[in-house]
Parts: C-alpha cells; structure tokens; sequence
C-alpha cells in the first residue's frame, strides 16, 4: 500500500508536472507572439511616411518628423539639407509686422525701378513712378514689371503709380516719428509701421495707387484699374492690409499696399481670404512635414495650373545649422517665416533630372 500510494503519488506528482509544464510552453507563447505584435505594430507606426509627394518605401528610422531632424533619414524620396538658422529670416515667406521685426541682415538684391521698365515704342511706359530713386528685390521687380505690362497691354491704361517701395530704416523711422507726432503712437502704428517692422524694409512691398489728370487716387476708387486686384495673384502679388483683416494685421485698410509672396502662396491665400498672419499660422498648425502636406494648383498668368506641394517645417533656435527635409526628386525653394521655422515649396512641375 505505501508503495501504491507511493506509486499512485508518483504518477499524479508527475502529471501535475507534465500539466504546469504544458501551462508554462503555453504562456511563453503568448508572450512571445504577444511581443513579435507589438514589435510589428510599433513598425508600422513609426514607419508610416508622410503623406504627401510619393514615397517609394520606407525603412524603420525614420526621424521624430516633428521635431528638428538630428540624424539622415532614411525615407525614399526624401533627404536633408542643412540651412544656417540665418534663413530663418529670409525667403518670399517672412512675416515682418508689429509683432516680427524684419532680420534678413543681408537684404535682396536691390534694383531701381526707372531704369528697368520696358520702353514701349513711342516711348510709353506700362506704369509711372513718383520718383526715380525707386527700388525692390530684383525678382519682385521682375514679377511687377510683368504684372503691370500685362495690365498695360490688355486695358491700355498707364496710369498705375508705384509711389513707395524699399526703404532704408532710417526712412521708416523718418515716417514714423513724424506720424507719431502728428497722431500719437498708437494711432500711428497703425497707418506706419515702426521703423525694423515694416515690409518696405525687405524690398518685397510697394505702394501703388493711380495717377490720372494729374490726380493721384487709389485703386479701389478706379473701376477701370480694378482688375489688377485679380489679377495680382498670378505674379505672387497679394494685398497685405484688407479691410476685414485689420484686427489681425493690426494695419488699416491699405488699398495700395502690395507684398511679394511667390504664386501658389499668393493665390491660395487670395483664393481661401487668408491675410499672410492667418496662412503662416494655418502652415505651421495643419501642414508640418509629419501631416498632410498642403497641395496648390494655381493658374498662373497664363492659365496653365501650376502644381506645388507645401509644408512646414519647424526651426531649431538653438542650433547654428538646422537640418531640412527636402524632396529629392523635385526643385523646391525654402523660406523661412521669419518666426519659428521653414516652409518648402515643392514644385510637382519641375522634376529633378
Ligand atoms: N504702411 C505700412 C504698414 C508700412 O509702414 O510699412
Ligand atoms: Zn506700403
């Protein structure tokens, strides 16, 4: 008897083993499949690419995509430049107000106005100036001169008048202490801006109103010269100071005051009623890298729907060198917003050869 119950302890001892032994195998295996799903989970997370230009394939390190870029990434179609944090204040994108003084310490390529209009036959001009010492960033220059030779061409108007365009500091400060005087400086500020916060400062802003017997008006006041309102888009030219815009700019209604932004910019905020403000802050809100990118076909001056691909990239202020991702496969153009970081502009049209 002891031996049987010897024995019949021994055998369930045993079973009791071979029973704990199959539980422990079949706990091992959970855990096991239960790591290689969060290790494939965790892949297909992290590896997801942007959305936006086509990526061709991912590997697992891609960067923290919201954050400042520190290492290569390793997304198809994708690579880094590095950009001095100096651009963070250069581009067709700044935003200089109240708020942003303007820091481009090397400025734009200045030309002046009078000696780069087109003679036209007769010796017509597509537009007048109030002086002859009138100057802006050569490619804004560029896009006026179009913009007022198509105008000039299709109305056979010329009495446009480029009355402001770049000025130095001390110009701006000259305008503005004599505001002050006049108004005080609260209301002051809101006609002139203060000298460091005004957009005639960059080269890339130009005051133009009409000039017709002998009579200086604005725009808004001549039927015939309305169009160039719609018209301004299609050169990268956008109103700045918009009558519903005012709390926002913290500028009065300016109906002569044009900024260079650059084409599909400038016709997604005129076609969305969006002042610089409200575009710069809708770019870094909805469009980073790591989110849908922003796509814009524009119709450009003529007609023809120009692609690009838009998204912003945040800067990091305490870096010399930052590190940008780019498209590989496109040209693209990089401006900074003169705030916290960078938007690229992908052109879709212009592949890379
Ligand atoms: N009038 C505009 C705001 C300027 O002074 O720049
Ligand atoms: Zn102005």
């Amino acid at each position: 008897m002891p031996y049987r119950t010897s024995s019949y302890s021994g055998s369930s001892y045993s079973r009791a083993r071979r029973r704990k032994k199959i539980i422990k195998t079949l706990l091992l295996c959970f855990l096991a499949a239960f790591i290689v799903f969060g290790i494939v989970a965790m892949i297909i997370i992290f590896t997801a690419p942007p959305k936006g230009i086509e990526n061709k394939g991912t590997t697992p390190d891609t960067p923290a995509l919201t954050d400042p870029i520190e290492t290569e990434p390793h997304v198809e179609g994708f690579e880094t430049v590095e950009v001095d944090l100096s651009q963070l204040h250069r581009g067709d994108l700044i935003l200089v107000n109240g708020e942003h003084e303007y820091k481009n310490a090397d400025g734009y390529k200045l030309l002046d106005l009078y000696n780069n209009r087109k003679k036209y036959s007769g010796g017509a001009r597509a537009y007048q100036l109030s002086g002859i010492d009138l100057k802006l960033a050569d490619f804004v220059l560029s896009e006026l001169n179009a913009m007022n030779e198509a105008f000039y061409e299709e109305s056979g108007l010329g009495g446009l008048l480029i009355r402001s365009a770049y000025r130095t500091r001390q110009e701006q400060k000259d305008l503005y202490d004599a505001r002050v005087e006049k108004d005080g400086a609260v209301k002051a500020e809101k006609y002139v801006a203060k000298p460091g916060h005004s957009e005639h400062e960059t080269g890339l802003a130009f005051d133009m109103s009409v000039f017709v017997d002998g009579e200086n008006t604005y725009i808004s006041d001549e039927p015939e010269y309305l169009p160039i309102y719609s018209m301004a888009y299609k050169y990268g030219f956008v109103l700045r100071y918009p009558a519903d815009k005012v709390d926002i700019t913290g500028i009065n209604y300016e109906a002569w005051h044009f900024r260079y932004v650059g084409l599909p910019h400038a016709y997604y905020m005129s076609a969305n009623d969006l002042c610089l403000e409200e575009y710069i802050e809708l770019l870094r809100e909805d469009y980073k890298y790591s989110d849908e990118h922003l796509k814009v076909s524009a119709p450009d001056r003529d007609g023809k729907a120009q692609n690009y691909e838009i998204y912003f990239v945040p800067a990091d202020t305490n870096k010399g060198k930052n590190q940008i991702i780019v498209p590989c496969g496109y040209e693209y153009s990089i401006s900074g917003n003169n705030v916290d970081g960078f938007i690229i502009t992908v052109d879709l049209d212009a592949p890379k050869k």
